[in-house]
Formats: C-alpha cells, sequence, structure tokens
C-alpha cells in the first residue's frame, strides 16, 4: 500500500471566481495542516470576492495572480508541484479548461502542469446541470481530471440544488487519493455497480434504491491507481469513469452472465451492485391489466458471489457488499463464509449520511481477522480503503496471495 500522505507535498491551489472562494481560505489551512506546502494562484474575479493577502498570510507562500508581472511563473510553479487542486471551479474556468484556452494565471498553470489535476465546481444548481457545463465536466473527466462533485443544499443565491462547493473534507481527501500513485498497476479489477431490474411484465419491474455511487466511485479509484477495469452496471443516472470498460445490464441473471463473461483474468471482483434476492416466477410478455388484486409469486435470484466464488475462474480476491437496515454487523460476517469472499465490505444504509443516493458512506470491513470500523467518508476514499485492504491482502504470506 502506498502512503497518501500530503506531507511536504507541493500543492498548487488555484482559486476562481465564485462565493465560495471563502471557503478555499480554510482549504490552504487544512492543506497546510496536513503538512503540504501550499501556493495559491488566482484570477482576476477571485481578487474581488477575497484579496490575495488573506491567502498568501495562510499559506505563507507568495499569491500569483498576474501573468505578465511575474514572466515564467505559469511555468515554473507546475514544473515543481505535486498536485493542482482548483477549487472553487466555475463554469467559466471549467470551460476555458475543456477548450484549452489559455489567458489568465490558472488556466497557464493547468497546461503546464502534468500531474494529478482536482477541481471542486460551486454555482448555481441550473448552472451546473447546464448541458453546456456537463459537457465541459465531462470533457476534463474524459482528459483524467479528478471531479469533487457539488453538494446539495442552500445556495449562496438563496436557491437550493445541486452547486455548493464539496467539502473541505472532501477535497483533501480527493488530493490524497490522486497522490496515491499507481499501486494497482498490472491488475485487472472487475466491478459491479447499480441495482439489477427484474420484470414483471414489459413496463414494469421490481428494483431498489441503488445509484450506483459506490460501485462507480470503486471503478474511478481502481483507473486512478492504474488498474484495468471493466464495470459491469445496472441502470444508473450517472456517467462511468472515462477509460473503465463499460458492460450494461438490467436483470440479475444478465449480470451473473456478464460476470461470467469476464471473470477470466480479473484479479480482483468487487461486487459493488445491489443485485436482487428475488425475482417473479413469471414473466407476462404482454401489459398486465388492471385487477382487483394481484399476487406475485418470487423465486430465489442467482447468487452471482457465490457462483464466482466456488468457481475455477475465482479471481485472487473476492470483495462483496453487504447493505443492511441495522447494525446487522453478524449478517455480513456469515456471508464471508456463506459465499467464500476474502472480505465484505458492511453498511447500514439507514446511518446518517451513508444512504441509497449520498456520496458519502460509512463501512466496516469484515474479514477473517475481524472488523474494522471507518468514519463517515466520500464514497471515495472508501473506495480507496476497499483497495488498499485488497493490496494489504494480496501480500505473500496472506490468504489471498495464496490463492494465486
Ligand atoms: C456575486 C457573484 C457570485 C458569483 N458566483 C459564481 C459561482 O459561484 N460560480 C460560478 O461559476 N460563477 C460565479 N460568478 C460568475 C463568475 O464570477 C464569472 O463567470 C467570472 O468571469 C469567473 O471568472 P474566473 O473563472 O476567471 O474566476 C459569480 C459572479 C458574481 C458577481
Amino acid at each position: 500500500m502506498s502512503p497518501s500522505s500530503l506531507k511536504n507535498r507541493r500543492v498548487i491551489l488555484a482559486v476562481t471566481g465564485g462565493v465560495a472562494v471563502y471557503k478555499a481560505a480554510e482549504l490552504v489551512r487544512r492543506f497546510k495542516s496536513e503538512g503540504a506546502d501550499v501556493t495559491v494562484v488566482m484570477t482576476g474575479a477571485s481578487q474581488r470576492f477575497v484579496s490575495p493577502l488573506t491567502f498568501e498570510s495562510l499559506s505563507g507562500n507568495k499569491v500569483h495572480t498576474d501573468v505578465f508581472s511575474e514572466p515564467m511563473a505559469h511555468i515554473n510553479l507546475p514544473a515543481s508541484a505535486d498536485i493542482l487542486v482548483i477549487a472553487p471551479a466555475t463554469a467559466n474556468m471549467i470551460g476555458k479548461l475543456a477548450a484549452g484556452v489559455a489567458d489568465d494565471m490558472v488556466s497557464l498553470v493547468f497546461l503546464a502542469f502534468d500531474g494529478p489535476v482536482v477541481f471542486a465546481p460551486a454555482m448555481n444548481w441550473r448552472m451546473y446541470a447546464h448541458p453546456a457545463v456537463r459537457r465541459n465536466i465531462r470533457t476534463l473527466r474524459s482528459m483524467g481530471l479528478h471531479e469533487v462533485e457539488p453538494e446539495e443544499g442552500e445556495l449562496a443565491c438563496g436557491e437550493h440544488g445541486v452547486g455548493r462547493m464539496a467539502g473541505i473534507g472532501r477535497i483533501i481527501e480527493a488530493a490524497k487519493g490522486c497522490l496515491r500513485g499507481k499501486d494497482l498497476s498490472g491488475l485487472n479489477v472487475l466491478v459491479t455497480a447499480g441495482p439489477t431490474r427484474e420484470y414483471i411484465d414489459p413496463v414494469r419491474f421490481i428494483s431498489n434504491r441503488s445509484s450506483g455511487k459506490m460501485g462507480y466511485a470503486l471503478a474511478s479509484a481502481a483507473l486512478r491507481r492504474g488498474a484495468d477495469v471493466t464495470l459491469i452496471s445496472g441502470p444508473v443516472g450517472i456517467d462511468p469513469p472515462p477509460g473503465a470498460k463499460v458492460v450494461r445490464v438490467e436483470r440479475s441473471e444478465e449480470m451473473l452472465d456478464a460476470v461470467e463473461r469476464h471473470i477470466e483474468g480479473a484479479d480482483i471482483l468487487v461486487m459493488a451492485a445491489a443485485v436482487a434476492d428475488f425475482i417473479p416466477d413469471e414473466y407476462s410478455a404482454v401489459k398486465m391489466q388492471k385487477q382487483d388484486s394481484l399476487v406475485l409469486r418470487l423465486r430465489p435470484a442467482p447468487d452471482i458471489v457465490k457462483a464466482v466464488s466456488g468457481s475455477r475462474k475465482r479471481p485472487r480476491l473476492v470483495v462483496g457488499f453487504s447493505a443492511e437496515t441495522g447494525p446487522e454487523i453478524a449478517k455480513a460476517r456469515r456471508k464471508l463464509d456463506e459465499k467464500g469472499m476474502d472480505f465484505v465490505v458492511f453498511n447500514d444504509v439507514t446511518a446518517e449520511g451513508a444512504g441509497f443516493d449520498s456520496d458519502t458512506n460509512k463501512i466496516s470491513i469484515i474479514d477473517r481477522e475481524g472488523i474494522t470500523d471507518y468514519p463517515l467518508m466520500s464514497k471515495d476514499a472508501c473506495a480507496d480503503v476497499v483497495f488498499d485492504r485488497c493490496l494489504e491482502l494480496s501480500k505473500p504470506g496472506t490468504r489471498a496471495a495464496e490463492n494465486c
């Protein structure tokens, strides 16, 4: 496992002009308290919100604002930096970066930097949802930039929606995650994500509330850490991480089939999909008509983890997720042996901040050595914890390593 520390790391914090600029001051303080050396670069608009003096005082370093008064700063700064963090990232700057425009200190530093880049959009919810902004964010993500998605809540304009800059903790975690290096390189990782749909007739199905966010965060983390990733996804409303091979399925039987087709050569299987436990026993090929009452008979859905972990093609590591409504750790512990997994990631979906559509999760990792509880973290950070554990279990002498 490579350390993900910010200690002695050189961070360029690029600040662009939105109301959330004031939060960037706290971000500098947090980076400093983690041991990082922070240099701030600012756009002209951002200086209308907070003076460079604030950032200079907090970072202890000169703040760079004007390309022409320091002709080589936009080349020299990035040359010695470990990471570029753009927070807050305005709609304007996101558009400029996506288009390769280079007319100020931030956009020039971006183009002259070839290391990891994290950006935290902050804007009105309608701006964030605008197709032009969505397209520009997709472009940045496809270039390998890591977006720390904004949160839902009360916005500075008084409206409510998704657009509030991610919390400082999430931005710090994302930066740490990006500095881990490629410790999964050479590994094939197969991730399942999202819900399944079990059809009753052509227009109706039984499904669940899984958003796919945890599975997609796992796929992104594995890609960022250098793995080859195949993502088998049920129907979700989020974009897959660029670089993953995506296989889309709907029914649990299709998911089993897709896992069996892609398992060959996989080193790690992480089953984060919320696969149905039951499927309708009968399927009506025509839409069922309204009636006074209807009794549906259900039969068990295929148990994908069990099928795979007992098979000849079993990957070196098989990891399952167990979502329960309550602290049902014992149930999750039983699954470990019943399904032949290396470890189970348990989460109580009723716990605060750990729900289905949430960007955060509170997990416990259960393996044969015991239980490790983690605090409430972003799903990105949870994903890194899962792969850290995979790497620990792959060390020579461990049970999973002996499965090789
Ligand atoms: C009071 C005020 C608040 C603003 N807040 C935001 C914001 O939160 N997000 C955003 O994308 N733009 C916001 N803008 C618009 C940007 O400041 C504007 O697009 C500017 O050109 C951004 O420049 P920059 O990207 O070079 O910093 C705001 C403008 C004003 C006047």
